[in-house]
Formats: structure tokens, sequence, C-alpha cells
């Protein structure tokens, strides 16, 4: 942990509210001096910290900005996700950086944070809108020693992890859209786009891209959009502190990507169908230039959604564009 987040940490955890620069110089090992200056840089930040000559110095309120040693501290009891976390201040994509990361052989469970994205993407080929600090946009590397074909695995497990961590930080009752949207109230809230590097019997590695959004006002989204999206903040009636969220989110990633890599996909898949709304709707699905009609039957046991045709046929989706029938 570096100085500023065993400096936040003590600031948050001491029981009276505040403590002495002597006892965080003792606790820390660093000058009183050192400690000071510290405080200063995290005041530029944002952080309204107060200091009293009796009582030390005491947190009065954060920033809703994303300090990656401020979010690390949240996840230390992680196996994998983010031990090594890493914020820009704005990116093209986050599954840019982390896919040059993946290249240059950084190990699995890096994520790479943006307040900002010049050039978000969706599924589809879709452009995501990711203005600075409304959202949380990120991308997480993994590496799992799974086939090809079992990469579906890994978008049934980040969905039911984003789903999850949603509803349980927020209460507001959170649904999912094969393969991977977060819908609350019938709206979009969140997104995930899996990209995968692989040779033909093993993964090298898979980016998984997650955008939520968080703290989106109803004007921020162009008004073609706004009968379909909307934001926890919207839908909460209050603004959300992103870093608890992204703290929330990149836990329940790294519990259900354990249950992953121990060959618990089915327990997995259990939990994603009991909450995606999509199985037993009809729909209609886009396929490049063929259009399917149909009922949705079921998850097939890699992750496919296995679609009933209007033409009596059991298809299985891997991908495309999903409309549900009213
Ligand atoms: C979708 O629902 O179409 C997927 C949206 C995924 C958006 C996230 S934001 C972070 C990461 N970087 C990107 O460019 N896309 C993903």
């Amino acid at each position: 942990m570096s100085v500023d987040a065993q400096i936040l940490h003590a600031l948050r955890t001491s029981n009276s509210g505040s403590i002495s620069g002597a006892d965080l110089s003792q606790k820390l090992g660093i000058s009183r001096a050192a400690i000071w200056s510290r405080i200063e840089e995290l005041r530029e930040l944002g952080y309204d910290i107060e200091a009293s000559p009796h009582q030390g110095y005491r947190l009065l309120s954060a920033p809703d900005v994303l300090h990656a040693d401020d979010l690390g501290w949240r996840l230390e009891e992680n196996q994998k996700i983010g031990r090594d976390i890493r914020v820009f201040e704005q990116t093209t994509s986050t599954n840019d950086v982390i896919e040059k990361l993946a290249r240059d052989g950084v190990k699995e469970g890096a994520v790479v944070f943006a307040e900002a994205q010049t050039a978000g993407r969706g599924r589809l080929g879709r452009t995501w809108m990711s203005p600075a600090r409304k959202g949380l946009w990120f991308s997480v590397l993994l590496r799992p020693s799974l086939t090809p074909q079992a990469a579906t695995q890994l978008t049934v497990a980040s969905a039911a992890a984003l789903r999850n961590a949603i509803e349980s930080h927020t209460g507001l009752k959170a649904e999912i859209k094969w393969p991977n949207d977060i819908l609350i109230s019938g709206k979009k809230v969140a997104g995930i786009l899996t990209e995968l590097s692989a040779e033909l019997d093993r993964i090298k590695y898979i980016l998984v891209g997650v955008g939520v959004d968080v703290n989106l006002n109803p004007s921020d989204f162009p008004p073609e959009l706004r009968t379909q999206a909307t934001s926890l903040k919207i839908e909460l009636g209050k603004p959300i502190v992103r870093v608890e969220l992204a703290a929330a989110i990149l836990r329940e990633l790294d519990r259900e990507y354990a249950r992953i890599l121990a060959g618990e996909f089915s327990a997995v898949a259990d939990e994603w169908e009991k909450h995606c709304t999509t199985i037993g709707q009809r729909l209609v699905i886009h396929l490049g230039d063929r259009r399917i009609c149909g009922r949705a039957e079921s998850l097939g046991e890699d992750g496919a959604l296995l679609l009933r045709t209007d033409h009596g046929h059991l298809e299985r989706i891997v991908a495309g564009d999903v409309r549900i029938e009213k």
C-alpha cells in the first residue's frame, strides 16, 4: 500500500474519526513533516482533511476520483483481480490499454480504469459513451487455462458478478439481458465487452471491458438513448461514490472468476440464469445479415443461448443483437 493509501486508510478507520500527526508518523514509519506534505498532496487532489493542533487530522470528505491505491487496499482479499490497478485520466479505450499490457506479458488480474474514454467501444462495433468521472470504465486482463470455446463462461461469470455487485451495493433490482447487459427497470445501466486472443486449443488472454453508467444525468444521454439507457444515480435519486462501487464489482469478479477456474461453471450459470430475464422471452436476433426469431429456452453448458426458433429448431446463439419482443 502506498503512503497516501495508508494515510487515507488510517483516517477512515480511526475510532475517534481523527488521528494525530505523531500517531500517523509512528504507524507509517515516516517523519511528521513527510506526513504533512502527503496530506497537502491529498488536499490538492480534493480530499478535505482538517488539521487541528489537539485532535490531529480528520477526513471530512473525499473527492469522487478513482485513486489506484485507495481502490487497492479495499481488494486485499482478492485472489487475482485487482492486485495491479492502473488509473488513467483519459484513454482511447481501456480495452486497448489492457491489450497492450497483455502483449507485454503483464500478469492476469491487472485492471485499467479511465476517468474518461475518447474511443470507448461497445459490442457489435457500437461506440460507448464514457464521459469524465461519471461512470466506471475499466478493463480486466485474464489468462485462464481454458479452450477458446469455453470463453463464453467468462462472459456469463462477468455478467453475474456485475449484476450481483450493482444490486447489493445499490439495493436496486438488477437483471441480466443476454448475454451481458445489466438492466434496471428495463433500461440498460451497464455492459460488458469481452475480447479474446487465442490459439486453436488455448486462450492466450481475455480482456473483460466493463462500462457502468454511474452518475450520469438524463441530459448526459443523447435523446435517442434516453428511453433505453439509465444510470444508477437516476434510478437511485442520489449519486454514488464510484470507488466503493468499483471495489464491490472487482470483489465479485474475483469471486466468480475463482469459481470458473475451480470448474464450477454450472453453479455460476445457475445464478446467471436466475437473474436473466431473457430466458422465456420471444426474441428477434440479428446475426450479420441473418434475422432469427424464436423463444429463448435456456442457457447452454458453455453459456450460449438456446433459442427455439419459430421453425421449431433449437439454435445455439453465441453472439448477436438481441431485441426482446414485447
Ligand atoms: C456493450 O454493452 O456494448 C459493452 C460496453 C462495454 C464498455 C466498456 S467501458 C470500458 C471498456 N472499454 C471499452 O472501450 N469498452 C469497455
